[in-house]
Parts: structure tokens; sequence; C-alpha cells
């Protein structure tokens, strides 16, 4: 039975399978040991005189407008949204409705399918390069505590991957990462201008016309008899440039703003959730910086969010850009990190626990 794996101070020689049939099992009153997560100190930098504030909305029509002076405007918005969050939300996105909610059930049939059907999408011989994987926690044959968290990872662009079943399920995913990936694109033209560059820089830069890799990560947060004691998703900052997020309606995400977690609440179903990534910390020199987030889980409902990555092209070194550097304003920029091709980067921070932004501590100069 699912309920009675054991605590254990060293990696589970037997990670558990899924934490929806954990979840299930009907004695389950308490969590297994392995899922207590250590409680995190109060943050050091936490300023509790700061105002809270609210994620900032980015009204996305205006960057399709011919008129530079509409545009303009959300440039700048995207440039504070930027600097002061890493974090917005994007409305008026043309992504319709209908297709993220279908993305939505697709993603629960898929976790609610049988754990035996889903056998040939875990632990494949590439491990995190593997295009199509599916797994519970993050990592959980390195993790010593495990998260409240089933996933599905699948590379979707430049070569869609996906899994065959449950029916229907790769043909809405298709069509889901078409028209995200036409949002993310837009969004890093009017970002790359937001920094003072060309907006098709960071496209012609890290060859995202033809190579921009787009990864799904669908997570499903099953109800919690003791949400308090666990973690859904730990503290993380994510590996690519943006990404962005969809989830059923059901809260749990919180963000990282001066040091304090905010809670992210009342996201509407037809926006999406953009954060920056570690890559774009990277070339834009830490203007942007990539922003900690985690997940919390609850007790009564299943959440299930859509994660959409977007990245350089995996053969892309990625390092800050040269046109930001040198001198500015009286002041010499230097480079804050070293340069590095996004598959080497990926596939250090996919293959260890899942730990802060310490992916990005590899390659500080
Ligand atoms: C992620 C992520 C948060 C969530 O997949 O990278 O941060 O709310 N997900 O599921
Ligand atoms: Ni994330």
């Amino acid at each position: 039975m699912a309920a009675q794996i054991q605590a254990s101070s060293s990696p589970s020689p037997h990670p558990p399978k899924s934490i929806k049939s954990i979840s299930r099992s009907p004695a389950l009153t308490s969590i297994p040991p392995a899922y207590i997560f250590p409680s995190s100190p109060p943050h050091p930098a936490a300023d509790q005189s700061a105002p809270v504030g609210q994620i900032p909305t980015i009204d996305f029509s205006p960057l399709l407008s011919s008129s530079p002076d509409r545009r303009s405007g959300t440039v700048a918005d995207l440039r504070a949204a930027c600097r002061d969050w890493g974090f917005f939300v994007v409305t008026n996105h043309g992504v319709p409705d209908g297709l993220i909610a279908a993305m939505i059930e697709a993603g629960r049939k898929f976790f609610e399918m049988a754990e035996e059907e889903k056998e040939e999408y875990r632990g494949g011989e590439k491990g995190v390069l593997e295009p199509i994987r599916c797994g519970t926690s993050f990592n959980s044959s390195v993790e010593k505590v495990f998260c409240w968290k089933d996933f599905l990872k699948a590379f979707v662009h430049p070569v869609f991957h996906s899994p065959s079943k449950p029916p229907g399920f790769s043909q809405v995913l298709e069509e889901y990462s078409k028209r995200t990936r036409e949002v993310a694109r837009e969004l890093l033209r009017g970002i790359s201008e937001s920094i003072g560059l060309e907006p098709d820089h960071i496209a012609k830069k890290l060859d995202l016309e033809q190579g921009m890799f787009q990864l799904l990560a669908a997570n499903f947060y099953p109800p919690c008899p003791q949400p308090e004691l666990a973690m859904g998703m730990a503290p993380h900052s994510d590996h690519c440039l943006l990404t962005l997020l969809t989830q059923n309606g059901i809260d749990g995400l919180q963000v990282q703003h001066h040091g304090n977690w905010v809670d992210v609440t009342n996201l509407s179903p037809n926006s999406f959730l953009v954060n920056v990534g570690d890559q774009l910390e990277i070339l834009s020199n830490g203007k942007y910086k990539s922003v900690l987030h985690r997940a919390m889980v609850n007790r009564e409902a299943t959440r299930i969010s859509i994660a959409m990555a977007h990245g350089p092209s995996l053969d892309s070194e990625v390092a800050p850009s040269p046109e930001l550097l040198g001198e500015e304003e009286g002041t010499t920029q230097l480079p804050a990190y070293k340069g590095m091709k996004y598959r080497d980067y990926l596939l250090l921070q996919q293959s260890k626990q899942l730990d802060g932004k310490s992916g990005l501590d590899v390659v500080r100069a």
C-alpha cells in the first residue's frame, strides 16, 4: 500500500509511484514522514514593512498594434513588471478560453489514468533529457523529502513530443503549445525592447525562430491531510527565459517579493501568469531577475497547473548581451554571468533536487 511508505534520511530506495495514489488511500489521516518538509525560517531579507502590493497586469493586445505609442506603453509596463516583480499577469492574449480549459482538462485526464498506463513515460534512459517524462515530486530518485505533486513533462518544440494517451491529449497539447509559443515570442519582443535592445534581438541571438525550446510541465497536486507540513513544489526559479502558467481555478502558488511570500490569488482562467526565468536574468546581465516561487497544497481540492517554459534553442550559448556591457551612464557594466549552453544548464538544474536559484550560482562570474 502506498500509504505505508517509510521515512528515510537517505534518498528513498523505493520512491513512491504517485502522490495521487497515496492521497487516495482511504485510511490516510496524516502524511507519510517522507513528505514532511522542513519548515523554512523567515527569509533573512524579508522586509516586513514593504507593502505587499499586487502582481502587475499587462494588457497584451497593444503589442500587436501598429501604433508605436500604444506599443511603447506596454513595453514600459513590461519593463516595470520584469524589474519590480519578475511576475505579471497577461490579459487579452488571444488564446481562446476554451483551449485553455481543454488543456487543463487533458492534463487532469492524463493524471487520472491508472499508474500502469503511465509506466512507459517513467524513467527513460535519457533521464531529464527524455522528451516525455512523468513522475512524482521533482526528482524522486535523488530527493530526501518528497513534494506533494505528480508531474508530466514533454518537449513540445522544436520537435513536438506528446504522450499518445489519453485520447485527444496530443491534439490539444499541440494547439496549446503553438498558441502559447506565439504569445511568448511576442512578449519576448516587447521585453527585448524594454531592456534597450532591438525587438528581435533576443529571438535572433537565441535562435527562437527555428529552435525555441518549449516544455510542457503539467502539475497535479491532490488534496493533502496536513497541508501545513507538506510542500507542493519547493522554492525554485525557472530555468527558461519565460514561463506561462495557468491553473484550474485552485490557488496555491506563492511568489517571493521583497523577501516575503505573496499568494497568487484570483488568477482569472483566461489570463496567463508569466515569470522571468534564469536565462533572461543571464541575458539581461541581471537587469531582470528570475524570482523564487513555490506551490502550497490544500486539504480539500486537487490543484492542476499547466506551465509552459520557453527557452533558447538547446544549442544556444547564453551569456550577458554585449550591448548591455561596457560604459553606461558613467559606470562600467561588467558581465555578471559566464556563458553556458542552455542544454547544459537545463541538465544541471533538472538533475538535482529543486533548490532555490542554485542553478545560477554555477554561472555567476
Ligand atoms: C513550475 C511551477 C507552480 C505551480 O512548474 O515551474 O513553478 O503553481 N509551478 O504549479
Ligand atoms: Ni516554476
